[in-house]
């Protein structure tokens, strides 16, 4: 039964003896899919469709997405909040505590195989790890974080990486003065196949067109039939640079962990190249917005400059100050706006019971900006990630605040040292020679930082330093 609560608490819904955690209104639940999940799948959950994100930006819809969030969050109390969706039980996570509980007791109870995610993912990689169950997710897993080289900051194959990464941003500097996000994709797009799938692939643009063919279906979830002809003739590209893959590159680590086709021994190492490929256009967003933080931060650039200094040749950079400012923008503005887990059995909460089989949404703007209980909410604070002498990345530095714009637990992005070394690296290679100023109308303020940050309208102008 749900009943009105009066006295301090009024306008306050109280929840009392129904065994099963609050229920939104189905006013509330219309709210929730109008201006929380709607502009998020609008804006494209699994390829950003560039128009729309404009839009967000130019109606700042994250600071709906927040205010909502919270709005419920005092409205309902600590959750989970079940919505009211015909055919689907779906609830929100609105504490913190239960988003540490949702992220660390993955995959069981909460699978991070959700529904969603495995019609959307199952467009281009239904036996990659994200979309894995059972015994098949654990071996997947393993050899991602074997490939990817987890828990690791400095990659095993650090070398070669970062001599991509700079060959890349080199050429491109040395062909223009005006870093747009077109130009920068290109040449990121290069040397992520480089780092991916070796030397030989540099060129081979075709991977990308048909990654952006395939995640275009996918961002249609359910309702898009499958593009098997596109899916197919990635993995026969696939196959052929695994194969050629020289030693350096991520394909060759993945090779030496079994047969490529092998799909019969449940891991299909192949399938699980497409969540690298894709997952690389976010990390440009995330530093692409890093840079626009540091243009107009010149204590922080100050500082991430003296760590350039003391790694010149940035071969084993560590570089603690633009690793933190990456980490900033990936707060700030999260790629992955909503973490999607179901659960495999019947959950007990502190409000009451949540079935089996339920999609929890865990809205990690509402955790990351959310004024009221985020401290840093809207300015740009790479301390939120820095040890106290600002040398090294410091995991408890926010103090258990579940700031998880790489999620956590056992589901967590194996790929976040790959993506904080190679966005580093980029950021260094640019903010070393140049001066970078931005070429935007309104330049960003530090201290009052905007909602939505569409990155593809981040332009900056470069001056040479020396
Ligand atoms: C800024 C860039 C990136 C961000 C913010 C990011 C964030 C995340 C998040 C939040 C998840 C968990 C998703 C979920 O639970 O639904 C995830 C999973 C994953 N990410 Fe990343 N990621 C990034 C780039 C990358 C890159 C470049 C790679 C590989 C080269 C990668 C590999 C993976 C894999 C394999 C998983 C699945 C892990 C599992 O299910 O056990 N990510 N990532």
């Amino acid at each position: 039964m749900i009943a009105a609560s009066g006295g301090p608490a009024a306008g306050r819904l109280l929840v009392r003896g129904t065994g099963s955690v609050p229920r939104a209104t189905a006013t509330d639940t219309l709210r929730v899919l109008t201006r929380v999940l709607g502009p998020n799948i609008a804006q494209g959950v699994i390829a950003r469709r560039p128009t729309v994100v404009r839009l967000a930006q130019r109606c700042q819809v994250d600071a709906g997405v927040v205010h909502e969030t919270a709005r419920l969050r005092r409205r309902y109390g600590r959750g989970p909040l079940r919505l009211r969706v015909p055919g689907r039980e779906l609830a929100l996570v609105l504490d913190a505590e239960d988003v540490h509980r949702v992220l660390d007791g993955t995959p069981d109870p909460f699978t991070p195989a959700n529904a969603e995610k495995r019609a959307a993912l199952g467009q281009f990689q239904p036996h990659g790890v994200l979309v894995s169950r059972g015994s098949e997710r654990a071996s997947r897993r393993r050899i991602n974080e074997h490939a990817l080289d987890t828990g690791h900051p400095v990659h095993g194959d650090a070398e070669a990486i970062v001599a991509a990464v700079h060959d890349e941003v080199g050429g491109l500097l040395a062909r223009t003065d005006d870093l747009t996000w077109t130009a920068a994709q290109q040449a990121w797009r290069r040397a992520v196949r480089r780092v991916v799938l070796g030397e030989q692939a540099r060129d081979d643009e075709v991977v990308h067109t048909l990654m952006d063919r395939l995640r275009g279906r996918a961002n249609w979830s359910f309702l898009a039939p499958r593009d098997r002809r596109s899916r197919a003739a990635l993995r026969d590209r696939l196959t052929i640079h695994v194969d050629r893959a020289g030693p350096g590159s991520l394909a060759a680590r993945l090779r030496s962990t079994g047969s490529p086709s092998d799909a019969e021994g449940g891991i299909d190492v192949l399938d699980q190249i497409p969540q690298w490929l894709f997952a690389a256009d976010p990390a440009l967003m995330v530093a692409h917005r890093a840079l626009a933080l540091l243009a107009v931060d010149p204590a922080a650039r100050d500082r991430a400059r003296s760590e350039m200094t003391e790694v010149a040749d940035h071969t084993a950079p560590l570089l603690p100050q633009v690793r933190a400012a990456v980490l900033e923008s990936a707060r700030l503005w999260p790629t992955t706006p909503l973490i999607l887990r179901d659960t495999t059995e019947a959950t007990t909460w502190p409000t009451g019971t949540v079935p089996a089989g339920a999609g929890l949404l865990v809205v990690t703007p509402y955790f990351h900006r959310d004024e009221s209980r985020e401290p840093t909410a809207h300015r740009f604070a790479p301390e939120n990630w820095l040890s106290p002498d600002g040398r090294s990345l410091d995991e408890t530095a926010h103090d258990h605040r579940p700031l998880v714009p790489f999620s956590e637990g056992p589901a967590s992005c194996p790929g976040q040292d790959l993506v904080l070394l190679m966005t580093s690296t980029w950021i260094a290679a640019v903010l070393d020679r140049h001066e970078v100023e931005p070429r935007t109308a309104a330049p960003l303020d530090p201290s009052s930082l905007p909602a939505s940050l569409s990155p593809f309208d981040l332009a900056f102008r470069l001056r040479s330093r020396s």
